[in-house]
């Protein structure tokens, strides 16, 4: 059993990479393998539509044939058992090299039939992690944050099955905010948020990458 998980922001310490810490803590108490890899440090680009992963008959057909840094991540991806992919909500939506990567990860997965299908059919547990600034759900639905999450669940969902998520809110953005100007919550609500909410997101993620390995989700 090996658990591949993503950390898709440019900060290796905070809030989404210690909540993916202990989802790989949740997995390894599982029994499985793990492996963190960080997009910000790999150079890549998004799907540069060549059309070879639709292309029938093609050797790369349902595959990503658009090689660099990524390459060797979308090939281990294919023989992980589990998948984590984390990331800081940006502008309302995953961060740029998040995007990125799941346009090269999923697009080539997914068949123009009517409705959408799975190309290669593999299932995969999956888990979405996203942490924000948005410090409730109505907020979170006005922003149009939700609405972009759902849209990349309903792709994970189609590619690999079902797909669990976790949403980690109000986190703590800066290291000093007597440095910054935020007015958007209470410093004091930040630092309730810090010491009461985050702890408990992190037992969420180590439960979240227990669940993920518990069973074997490969299923071809
Ligand atoms: C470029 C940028 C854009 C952001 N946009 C949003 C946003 O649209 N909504 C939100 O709730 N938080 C937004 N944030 C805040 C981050 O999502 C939040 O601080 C997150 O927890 C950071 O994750 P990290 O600590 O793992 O880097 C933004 C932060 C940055 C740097």
């Amino acid at each position: 059993m090996k658990l591949i998980a993503i950390n898709g922001s440019p900060r290796k310490n905070k809030n989404t990479a210690t909540l993916i810490k202990h989802a790989l803590d949740g997995a390894s108490a599982a029994g499985a393998e793990t492996e963190l890899i960080h997009l910000y440090d790999l150079n890549f680009k998004g799907c540069v539509s060549c059309s070879a992963c639709k292309t029938l008959d093609s050797k790369s057909y349902g595959k990503c044939a658009y090689k660099d840094e990524l390459t060797p991540v979308l090939d281990k991806i294919k023989e992980a058992d589990s998948l984590i992919i984390a990331s800081p909500i940006y502008f309302s939506s995953a961060s740029g090299e998040t995007i990125s990567f799941l346009e090269r990860l999923i697009y080539p997965e997914v068949a123009y039939t009517k409705p959408f299908s799975a190309v290669n059919g593999f299932k995969k547990k999956c888990g979405l992690i996203f942490t924000m600034n948005l410090s409730s759900h109505e907020v979170l639905k006005a922003s149009g944050a939700e609405m972009n999450i759902a849209s990349i669940k309903g792709r994970t969902d189609l590619v690999w099955g079902d797909t669990e998520y976790l949403l980690s809110m109000n986190t703590y953005q800066f290291d000093d905010y007597s440095k910054v100007l935020y007015e958007y919550t209470s410093v004091e609500e930040k630092e309730e948020s810090r010491l009461k909410q985050f702890p408990e997101d992190c037992k969420k993620a180590f439960e979240l990458g227990k669940r993920l390995c518990q069973t074997n989700g490969k299923n071809k």
